[in-house]
């Protein structure tokens, strides 16, 4: 694990965006492991910028998404695919074909995560970009997710549900399940990004890190990967 301490949420997103950048330069067909959230919009802004002054191309780049809530689809503005196409798609030169995200209106999720299992076979990330949540879930993988989990539906943790609800107009909203890629999908990913702005990360940055590899802290599973790059602000790294 390659640990990177950055002064700020913007020096965090530049050096993420750089991250990304050689990946999708370097791969003649490359497939990118995204994530939603609060900590990648900056990133992405990035990339766009990058893409808009001809740096960078998405035009061979396909993209997998880590998850999904259940019950929203792209008409919900708190979905993922909707904030995907806000914060990134809708601004660079990807063909949307390429671009996948796990449904969250399945009518028969069973179906819905082996369909995504088998996509992921398919198209193994070069890189997965992981924000880390407070109690330290990747994706959607709430503490006490096996490490062979494959995508599937979870019940959110109510420390996910609490931190979540900022971006919704009351607590009820939040959805209670969702669809994520497992942690061995997450595993099998050439590069793992994981980027972390912000006091209240700290916890889960210093687990991830330095802590016991348990299936308590789902994070901490990175330890085991061969090509993990983690960047942080000062105040997530407060603790380690
Ligand atoms: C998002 C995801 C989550 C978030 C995590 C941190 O696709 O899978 O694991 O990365 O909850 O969220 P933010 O960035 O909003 O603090």
């Amino acid at each position: 694990m390659k640990v990177f301490i950055v002064d700020n949420y913007e020096q965090m997103s530049q050096k993420g965006a750089e991250i990304i950048a050689d990946v999708v330069k370097s791969n003649s067909n490359p497939v990118l492991g995204l994530a939603t959230g609060s900590t990648p919009i900056g990133t992405y802004e990035k990339l766009a910028e990058m893409n808009r002054c001809g740096e960078i191309s998405f035009k061979n780049v396909r993209t997998v998404n880590l998850d999904e809530y259940v019950g929203l689809d792209k008409n919900s503005d708190q979905s993922y695919v909707y904030f995907m196409s806000e914060n990134l798609f809708d601004k660079i030169d990807i063909d949307k074909n390429n671009t996948n995200l796990p449904s969250g209106i399945a009518a028969d999720f069973d179906e819905e995560c082996k369909r995504y299992s088998a996509l992921l076979e398919a198209n193994r990330q070069d890189i997965q970009l992981l924000g880390l949540g407070s109690n330290g879930h990747v994706g959607f993988n709430e503490p006490g997710t096996p490490f062979d989990s494959m995508t599937h539906i979870v019940d959110l943790t109510e420390s996910t549900i609490k931190d979540n609800s900022r971006l919704f107009s009351n607590i009820e909203e939040v959805p209670r399940q969702a669809i994520t890629m497992g942690i061995f999908e997450i595993m099998k990913s050439k590069k793992v990004l994981v980027l972390a702005s912000g006091r209240n990360k700290a916890n889960a940055v210093y687990q991830m890190v330095k802590g016991e590899i348990s299936e308590n802290c789902p994070a901490t599973v990175l330890q085991n990967h061969p090509d993990c790059i983690v960047v942080v602000d000062k105040d997530a790294a407060a603790l380690i």
